[in-house]
């Protein structure tokens, strides 16, 4: 089966509206044809969701939050609902990442919790996993992702439109991108976990992508292997000329 490739940036906790504006018009210039043979997604900080919306509505482009809570509302100071996603047209949210599991307390439970919740409220969840330099230099890259990836899977019967991001931690923002048979490896591994809880189907169907360090001059070799499926692209997705010439690279593999 053949897989819609996915270009996914991820702001993180980057950009004004005003700097959004100027990086759509010059994104969409820049990025020509290219839109409407890939799939584009941004996730952004809550404060460019609306306008991002506004601004690419007529474009083949998701926007997508950074982080929901699992709750629909409630005391819960800070937090952002997927009901409130879904008030302004919102469709896809980041889960999982490894700074929120770093820096906020993320756990593989949270993250199994956070996804339910997005399928049953209809929003596609990106959820991200990956394992830190020690693990891997230990060989225990199999066995983290093992560990990440069952505790969501396994969490329901019905995957819906899931995405999964496959982000070695030692890769994110380092400049250090794995090899591309580094992620062909993990790739091919994290689909056969798909394909032992959920079947064939499934399995050939869902969409991953590669992120750490993922820019216009390695996004040609990481996408041409089979089970990688697009990138997720934080520091190169900050600038329209890198980003649109990922996404002109995905949109001709
Ligand atoms: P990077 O970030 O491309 O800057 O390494 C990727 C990510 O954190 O999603």
């Amino acid at each position: 089966m053949s897989r819609k490739k996915l270009l996914a940036g991820n702001w993180k906790m980057h950009k004004t509206n005003a700097e959004l504006s100027a990086f759509f018009e010059s994104f969409i210039a820049e990025s020509k044809g290219s839109l409407s043979s890939i799939d584009i997604l941004f996730a952004l900080p809550f404060t460019l969701l609306q306008r991002a919306k506004e601004l690419t509505q007529d474009q083949n482009i998701t926007i997508a939050a950074q982080n929901i809570h699992h709750e629909q509302s409630g005391a819960f100071t800070g937090e952002v609902s997927i009901p409130m996603l879904r008030d302004i047209g919102v469709t896809a949210t980041l889960i999982g990442h490894s700074e929120r599991r770093q820096y906020f307390g993320e756990t593989d439970e949270s993250v199994a919790k956070k996804m339910l919740a997005c399928l049953a409220g209809s929003i596609t969840p990106v959820v991200c996993v990956g394992e830190l330099k020690e693990e891997r230099e230990q060989g225990k890259t199999n066995e983290v992702l093992t560990r990440q990836v069952e505790a969501f899977l396994s969490a329901t019967r019905d995957l819906k439109d899931l995405i999964i991001a496959y982000e070695p931690v030692w890769a994110i923002g380092t400049g250090l991108t794995a090899t591309s048979d580094q992620a062909q490896e993990a790739h091919a591994f994290i689909r056969g976990l798909v394909r032992k809880h959920h079947g064939e189907l499934k399995a050939e169907s869902i969409r991953i992508l590669y992120g750490g360090s993922a820019k216009p001059d390695n996004i040609a070799e990481l996408v041409s292997k089979p089970d990688v499926d697009g990138g997720l692209v934080g520091g190169a997705s900050l600038k329209p000329s890198d980003f649109a010439a990922m996404a002109i690279i995905c949109a001709g593999d």
